[in-house]
């Protein structure tokens, strides 16, 4: 696709994979407009980068994201790129029943129903615009689930799987569906988590990931990995459980 001239909403633009992937969108000339829950992180974001819209807004219902759909609708004609990017990462532990599931933020309304909706929301604003693109953020653990974030897991999977039904069904109406499948990237994401592993250490920072998928969308390619998730994209069903085991071992 096209990077330059476009108008791109990037969901939970504030911090992390987002707001690279925001500043890597203006540098080539795209009007971004970010969102996120936090209207100090979305202003931080615009010191540095004061060509960014921002709006406030929580994707945890289907209220948040028809708002934003709405307010985008209103503001950028012009809208022909949506990002489902904003995510969250928690770890669950099922051997305590459903206590840790309930107790925290809800991975599958954030992770997986807001993209789905959105897409939906969003298909009639982008539809007939060139380019036209959908761009969902999933994981490599969406291809290799962790026993530790087994909820995150499979809202990435699942979002996988949305995003390539997606692909053929938008595909005659011009709208191109890629996927962005980040491995391990120093963010701020499950920041509990991440300091209960000090020992697993981080060195892809997000600016680095970013400028291989900026040249990958460039490209067409559809779906997009890096070190281990490119791996992940297109192993074997036996590959896929030799690396189960090995990130899984210590559960
Ligand atoms: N970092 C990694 O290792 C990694 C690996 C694979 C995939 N990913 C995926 O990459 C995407 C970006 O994550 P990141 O690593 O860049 O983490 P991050 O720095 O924590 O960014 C997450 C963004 O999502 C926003 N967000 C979270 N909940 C939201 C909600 N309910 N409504 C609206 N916005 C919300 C956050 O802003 P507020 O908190 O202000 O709402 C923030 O802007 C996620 O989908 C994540 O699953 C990350």
């Amino acid at each position: 696709m096209r990077l330059s001239a476009n108008t791109v909403l990037i969901t939970g633009g504030s911090s992390g994979i987002g707001l690279a992937l925001a500043e890597a969108f203006v540098q080539r000339g795209s009007e971004v407009i970010i969102c996120g829950r936090s209207e100090e992180r979305l202003e931080a974001a615009q010191r540095r980068h004061p060509a960014l819209h921002t709006k406030v807004s929580d994707l945890s219902d289907v209220a948040g994201c028809q708002e934003l759909a709405l307010w985008v609708a209103d503001r950028f004609e012009r809208v022909n790129v949506l990002v489902n990017n904003a995510g969250i990462q928690r770890d669950i532990d099922f051997t305590r029943g459903a206590n840790d599931f309930l107790a925290g933020e809800n991975e599958v309304r954030v992770n997986l129903e807001a993209p789905i909706l959105l897409a939906g929301l969003m298909v009639p604003l982008i539809a007939g615009k060139r380019p036209a693109a959908i761009i969902n953020i999933t994981s490599g653990l969406g291809f290799v689930p962790s026993a530790r974030m087994p909820v995150y897991s499979a809202t990435k999977a699942g979002l996988h799987a949305f995003s390539m039904a997606l692909r053929r069904q938008l595909a005659p109406i011009g709208i191109q569906v890629f996927e962005v499948v980040p491995p391990a990237v120093n963010t701020g994401l499950n920041p509990e988590g991440r300091a209960r592993r000090p020992q697993f250490k981080i060195d892809l920072e997000p600016a680095e990931f970013v400028a291989v998928v900026m040249a990958d969308l460039e490209a067409d390619v559809p779906e997009i990995g890096y070190g281990f998730s490119a791996d992940v994209i297109r192993a074997s069903r036996n590959e896929i459980d030799r690396r189960f085991e090995q990130m899984n071992r210590e559960w």
